[in-house]
């Protein structure tokens, strides 16, 4: 039996309730696969600032640097949103990511066939996008020195080195090489001068692979291609701004932003979460869709742990309860067979995860 440590961040508002049902489907396909998981519970967001007056206490990223993947559900709350800046929640989850290296985030957004009609956009645009959005997540604007406030003035600095624009490309272009071959990456070269070294020194890593073809957009143009024509895109390599705000976008494609995982990666120890937030109006309702952290445990089971049966039968899960007409509220639309609870449809996930015979 293959034994793994899972570090589980559940976080505030909905997290909770959507890390509990990745587990519950964690847990049904290693009873399958012959894998046991060692969860370890840390504390991130508003409920670690509560407890020790600290967004991200150092005991989480130990524990997280200690474990062999980590699992996350959502961060923040209106309750936390006038703490001083640091104190935030979303503070705490920026020096995670950077505490870590976790300089890739990857975000797929795909169209499941069952859903074609859940999007707010035309079936014919919607079925069969398959993206992949890779976004720089440690550096630019959301780092970048100087930053501050007054009274009157407020700044931030959007700054790329080379190295981190290279790094952040070679994982594009590497990940291009096991699709379609196709790179668009997203810019304001127009505009800015971080966004002309990005450009330049995408162009120079294309070089280190000839089989892929690299075009380049500005943002705004990406942001109205994306509704347009979504399926012109394969991989999408952004900054960290561009690419938090190009895939909340996505997210709408796919029908809900329920529906989305995430992979950040890039350095020893990667941290898998929905795209989505913490979504405190419908927290405790049993409402929230837990589909996207569900599939975030499968990019774990695949790129962490490289599990990839296990991972095999967590996505014919999400497919089969879909296809048989289950639906969290979010995504009942008018074919829905039966609107479930966040618990109802993570033990639906489970048994057919289970009965999986690939
Ligand atoms: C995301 C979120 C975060 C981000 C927030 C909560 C800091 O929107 O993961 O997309 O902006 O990166
Ligand atoms: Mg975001």
């Amino acid at each position: 039996m293959k034994s793994y440590n899972i570090a589980l961040i559940k976080g505030d508002g909905i997290g909770p309730e959507i890390v509990d049902e990745a587990v519950k489907v964690l847990d049904a396909v290693a009873a399958c696969e012959n894998l046991e998981f060692n969860y370890q519970e840390a504390l991130m967001g508003g409920c670690a600032y509560d407890v020790t007056g600290d967004p991200l206490p150092q005991e989480t990223i130990d524990t997280s640097l200690a474990s062999d993947a980590v699992l996350f559900g959502a961060i923040g709350g209106t309750k936390w949103d006038t703490l001083p800046r640091e104190k935030r929640p979303e503070s705490g989850l920026l020096r995670f990511r950077k505490e870590l290296g976790v300089f890739a985030n990857l975000r797929p957004a795909s169209v499941y066939d069952e859903l074609v009609n859940a999007s707010s956009l035309k079936p014919e645009i919607v079925k069969g996008v398959d993206l992949m959005v890779v976004r720089e997540l440690i550096g630019g604007i959301y780092f970048g020195e100087p930053k501050g406030r007054d009274e009157n003035r407020g700044w931030n600095t959007m700054v790329y080195t080379r190295p981190e624009i290279e790094r952040i490309a070679h994982v594009a272009f590497k990940i291009a090489m096991d699709r379609s071959k196709k790179v668009c990456s997203v810019d304001k070269a127009n505009v800015l001068d971080v966004s002309q070294l990005w450009r330049e020194v995408v162009e120079e890593v294309a070089k280190e692979y000839p089989e892929v073809e690299l075009s380049h957009m500005y943002v705004d143009n990406a942001a109205m291609q994306l509704i347009r024509d979504p399926k012109q895109f394969d991989v999408i390599l952004t900054g960290n701004i561009f690419g938090d705000i190009l895939s909340d976008e996505a997210s709408m494609l796919s029908g809900s932003i329920g529906l989305l995982p995430s992979a950040s990666v890039g350095a020893k120890i990667g941290v898998y979460e929905p795209i989505h937030g913490s979504a405190p109006d419908i927290a405790g309702q049993g409402i929230a869709n837990p589909i996207a952290t569900i599939a975030s445990a499968s990019m774990m089971l695949r790129f962490a742990l490289g599990e990839h049966k296990a991972a095999d039968r967590i996505d014919y899960g999400i497919k089969q309860a879909l296809a048989e007409g289950y639906r969290t509220k979010d995504i009942a639309g008018f074919d829905a067979k039966e609107v479930c609870s966040t618990s109802e449809m993570g033990s639906i996930i489970a048994n057919f995860a289970a009965k999986c015979k690939r």
